[in-house]
């Protein structure tokens, strides 16, 4: 298999699973725990890793320890990961890009991203190779476990396949993504938002807006905005909406009416063809269809370009 005999048998007999990482590698983990209980139907347990190497927790040891790196030399991840081994872990996996570091040292098992040296700081095509093994991880997952059919294995299996060709379909896009960026030139706050499979997507825009343009950003469940945030919408402040079909594209889109209501500027990910949010978006960036599970794959894409021409103008 992808993972090793020796990983058959480790996969076997967990009866659960524990991600620890940090920043971008975070909420990779934070997709993969989506996709761990969706499609493997195993519970997962998520932690940041600068909180969990600290703090007191009960570890269960049949649990699957899973630490998420694009370095694999991030020291918090590896204290983490140090840490879980001290408190008797022993199935370790470590998600990582670079062969020769110290959390692939200290794993037992270990998948890589292959993504190829990552030049940046925004992890970019690290979070999208993360996001697509850990995919992978959750479909095999499924397997082992008995609770994916071969068919539905193979239906996902599939729909992976496709994804690179509706990636370049995104990029497609790439004049009105710019042209969205020049609408940012007086920004200074910007709130994403996101439900279900991508909340994660939403909380990894607002840190690649943070952390290459330099504005304030905040990515929050997007129900979770009537509990607050909502105070700040205003004809000042950007909201970007994650508002693929399937899933919660109907509570998404009453959001998207309140933000409205209040004056905020709408930028949405839609579904290729999608026509009641765009009677309420100010721009609309269209994604392919795809399942469900696996549309964070695509609407990141959309986020990180914007991110990047925003940085570029500013
Ligand atoms: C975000 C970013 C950081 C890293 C974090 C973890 O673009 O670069 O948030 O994701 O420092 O780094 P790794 O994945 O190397 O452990």
């Amino acid at each position: 298999s992808l993972f090793g005999n020796k990983a058959k048998d480790v996969f076997k007999n967990i009866d659960s699973i524990l991600i620890l990482a940090a920043g971008t590698s975070y909420y990779a983990g934070l997709t993969a725990k989506y996709w761990f209980e969706s499609i493997a139907k195993i519970p997962t347990a998520i932690e940041i890793s600068s909180e969990y190497r600290y703090r007191d927790s009960v570890p269960n040891l049949n649990q699957l320890v899973i630490s998420i790196s694009q370095s694999g030399e991030t020291l918090d991840t590896i204290e983490a990961l140090k840490h879980a081994k001290k408190i008797g872990h022993k199935k370790t996996l470590a998600i990582c890009n670079v062969q020769e570091s110290a959390i692939v040292r200290a794993s037992s098992l270990v998948f890589y991203t292959r993504a190829g040296i990552e030049i940046g700081v925004a992890s970019t095509k690290a979070f999208t190779t993360q996001i697509t093994v850990l995919s992978l991880l959750a479909l095999h997952l499924g397997m082992v476990k008995g609770s994916l059919s071969r068919s539905e294995y193979q239906k996902h299996l599939a729909e992976l396949e496709s994804i690179p060709d509706k990636v370049s379909e995104i990029l497609k896009q790439e004049k009105l993504i710019k042209e969205v960026a020049s609408s940012f030139n007086e920004t200074s706050n910007c709130i994403y938002l996101g439900r279900g499979y991508n909340f994660p997507v939403a909380l990894e825009g607002a840190l690649k807006l943070k952390e290459i343009s330099y504005i304030h950003a905040e990515g929050y469940p997007a129900a979770e905005m009537k509990h607050g945030p909502i105070a700040l919408i205003d004809e000042q402040m950007p909201v970007v909406v994650i508002a693929t079909k399937k899933g919660h594209y109907d509570k998404v889109v009453s959001n998207i009416q309140e933000i409205k209501s209040r004056k905020g500027r709408i930028i949405a990910v839609v579904s290729e063809g999608d026509v009641r949010v765009k009677e309420l978006a100010d721009y609309c960036i269209e994604v392919p269809e795809s399942l469900e599970c696996f549309t964070p794959i695509l609407t990141t894409i959309p986020l990180q370009l914007l991110s990047y021409y925003i940085a570029v103008q500013r």
